[in-house]
């Protein structure tokens, strides 16, 4: 029998160790119908519990695969979003706390991106016969629904060229938003030259550009970027270099391009971990990515005998994805063990299929 919602207000005096506890206790009341994804960037206190654990296109793919009833995702909004599409209609997708956003994803709006398109008519004709709509998977479900109306596709931090060889198969243009570094990144390493690559300010008109700068174009970045990643700076790497000739720099391609440009590695979250736990030991890493994930690396390879240090000397972590701590954790799993549902992210049917249709797209092409 369902009992009513247990409200917040109880867990938010609970001390950490006691909502642990709880949560553990609440994980073996519901056995294998919940199963908790956790992004890398987690903080300490909620990865421990993770089930599975994975950059954002790893865990997309865990969510299309699990058979569990709930899926707990300890991540920020758009990817429980993005289990919710591409799960089973009869599993609930779940975000702890709903203020677990992603500041970027909030530079892109539906209204713009349809603005933008509008506007892109004006100077190329038919929008949808020249340009590819590319969405970061960083952005909301309804911007995933447009590039699936439009002939257009998904992709992620570790797919992205893959992606814009599959859109440039198709269209002679792309549309890439929100974030303009990794669009920049990934265009470069197609040899794009960075002059037929255009900055698209939503807030300007026609994006601030000119007709002949639109049709000179091949990618058009919205004009978009992560605020935990913009705090790295190339100073940071030329530094590191003076003080350690032979160290090695990796960093996320949501840094700013001369930031990518200046180290020796650049990949997702999980490339990120998978490169440095395959270098030889004795090897020191300077790592340009969100503070959490750096921390737990470091302390992961001390044994190993390997150095990681973080990029820049100003605390950069993402404050919106630490939102999910214990105690939200707690709250969310006890009342999922008492039958009720909370905090679940729905997609409209929809905006789902239309979503669905981009996101099944990357996986297939990459
Ligand atoms: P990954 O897909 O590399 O995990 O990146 C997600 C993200 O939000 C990075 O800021
Ligand atoms: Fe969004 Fe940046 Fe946080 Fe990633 S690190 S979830 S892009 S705000």
């Amino acid at each position: 029998m369902q009992v009513a919602t247990i409200a917040f207000d109880r867990y938010n005096v609970l001390q950490d160790e006691d909502a642990r506890a709880r949560i553990v206790s609440a994980r073996a009341r519901l056995g294998k119908r919940a199963v908790l994804l956790v992004h890398h960037y987690q903080r300490a206190d909620i990865y421990r519990h993770a089930d599975l654990t994975g950059d954002s296109l790893k865990l997309s793919r865990l969510a299309a695969q699990t058979d569990a009833e709930y899926i707990v995702f300890c991540g920020v909004h758009f990817m429980a979003e993005v289990a919710d599409i591409l799960s089973r209609p009869e599993q609930v997708s779940i975000l702890p706390d709903l203020a677990a956003g992603c500041s970027m994803a909030d530079m892109a709006s539906l209204a713009k991106v349809e603005r933008c398109w509008r506007e892109l008519e004006e100077v190329v004709g038919d929008p949808d016969t020249v340009f590819t709509p590319v969405t970061y998977i960083n952005s909301t479900a309804d911007l995933k629904a447009f590039c699936g109306e439009h002939g257009g596709i998904v992709c992620t931090s570790s797919n992205a060229t893959k992606i814009l060889e599959w859109s440039f198969a198709r269209r002679e243009k792309v549309l890439f938003f929100p974030d303009q570094h990794l669009g920049r990144w990934s265009g470069y390493r197609m040899k794009i030259p960075l002059d037929r690559m255009a900055v698209w300010d939503p807030d300007l008109e026609s994006g601030g550009l000119t007709s002949e700068q639109i049709r000179n174009a091949k990618i058009l970045l919205w004009k978009g970027h992560c605020s935990v990643h913009q705090m790295f700076q190339p100073k940071h790497i030329l530094r590191f270099r003076n003080q350690f000739p032979d160290g090695l720099v990796i960093s996320h391609p949501e840094c700013a391009f001369e930031v990518c440009r200046l180290s020796d590695h650049v990949g997702s979250t999980e490339y990120i971990i998978k490169t440095i736990k395959a270098a030889p030991p004795g090897t020191r890493w300077l790592v340009g990515t969100e503070l959490n994930l750096v921390n737990r690396l470091a302390e992961e390879m001390k044994a190993e005998d390997k150095t990681v240090q973080f990029m820049a000397p100003t605390v950069c972590m993402c404050s919106t994805m630490a939102r999910i701590d214990p105690q939200h954790l707690a709250w969310c799993l006890e009342n999922l063990a008492e039958g009720n549902v909370v905090n679940r992210i729905s997609v409209p049917d929809h905006e789902a299929e239309l979503a669905k249709v981009a996101l099944e797209r990357m996986l297939a092409a990459s």
